[in-house]
């Protein structure tokens, strides 16, 4: 009997010692304390033994239950702590990994321009206005007083898309469709595409972009189109630009102007970037005609104007020395990636 229960033990203890999970455990503490478990059974035979010796064994087999369930419960808590540890383990974060790169988008340079423009002129007091790409020869052509034998309404320049419609040629289009719907005063930026047929190269695009603006009241001078823009080239270009003009004709306007300014990489000495002149050349500019005024209502005896065209791209590659127009097109990432 003794002996018996000295084995059961060793046994039991050996097994909860390699016991690896709580069902093992379970499965090994049924075994002994089940109902058909060892030590039950061995509590059962009780019945059996001499009365003098009750005492005696009675005591190993409570000392012996004590021990086995004594370890089942040490194992148990030592396994719930590995399986504790085990999980943590698993879940855990290594804040030493470095991030996940995430490449941010950027705005194009041109675009980057256009916003710094827009921002110059609404501080002035304009408000920026759109036209469609698609235009009618109304707004592109005749409503501008460009005659019928012009240049631009020849193929060769203009892209015609049948049905009595064209491609834009320039932002001017915009000036009639802005003053049919108001009334003067009259003081918008007209930002937008336009389309030439013309070859692509360093200079050159068939697809480009021109800002226009146009200023309509009572006594608007030349002195007011001269002041704008001057102040306009200030804040793009600094404080020590100087600008000139020089007569040029644009049949919607009177007297026109070609507007260029002193060269802001060598002040007006020469460089490559003026191509020694001095001056870079950025647009049109002028007196709104009077013919315009009176093709969308306006009185033109009472109300003047003034307008000028300036090559959003013209102004980019100048601002960032950029040599060559179709960069701006080509969505080159190592090209965008550097305007920040
Ligand atoms: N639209 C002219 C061009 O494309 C520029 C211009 C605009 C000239 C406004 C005078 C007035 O060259």
């Amino acid at each position: 009997m003794v002996d018996d229960i000295n084995r059961i033990v060793e046994t039991t203890l050996a097994q909860i010692d390699g016991a690896k999970s709580t069902v093992a455990l379970d499965g090994i503490e049924r075994e002994a304390f089940g109902k058909k478990g060892s030590l039950t059974s061995v509590l059962r035979s009780m019945k059996d033994i001499a009365p003098e010796d009750r005492r005696r064994i009675g005591r190993l087999v409570n000392d012996a239950k004590a021990r086995v369930q004594g370890a089942v419960d040490a194992r148990r808590e030592a396994i719930s702590r590995e399986e504790r540890e085990g999980a943590a383990q698993a879940q855990r974060l290594d804040i030493t990994l470095p991030g996940r790169f995430i490449r941010l988008g950027r705005k194009h340079p041109l675009t980057r321009v256009l916003d710094e423009m827009c921002g110059i002129f609404i501080g002035m007091g304009f408000t920026v206005v759109e036209g469609p790409e698609v235009e009618t020869p109304w707004y592109n052509f005749t409503a501008l007083n460009i005659p019928e034998d012009h240049p631009v309404m020849d193929e060769k320049n203009t892209f015609f898309l049948g049905a009595g419609l064209l491609l834009r040629t320039e932002t001017s289009a915009i000036q009639a469709r802005v003053m049919e719907t108001q009334a003067p005063p009259v003081r918008v930026l007209g930002p937008g595409r336009c389309y030439r047929r013309d070859a692509v190269d360093a200079t050159h695009s068939h697809t480009f972009h021109q800002v226009e603006a146009l200023v309509v009241d009572e006594g608007i001078s030349f002195a007011d189109l001269k002041g704008t823009v001057e102040l306009y080239f200030k804040r793009m270009f600094g404080e020590g630009t100087r600008l000139r003009f020089r007569p040029d004709y644009f049949p919607f306007v009177e007297p026109g102007a070609e507007v260029a300014f002193s060269c802001h990489v060598c002040d007006g000495v020469g460089c490559p970037v003026c191509k020694q002149s001095g001056w870079i050349e950025l647009g049109g500019c002028g007196m709104v005609h009077p013919n315009v005024l009176e093709n969308v209502g306006y009185d033109s005896e009472r109300y003047t104007g003034f307008a000028f065209g300036l090559g959003l791209e013209r102004m980019a590659m100048l601002k960032y020395g950029i040599d060559d127009m179709r960069l701006f097109y080509e969505n080159d990432v190592r090209f965008l990636a550097q305007f920040r």
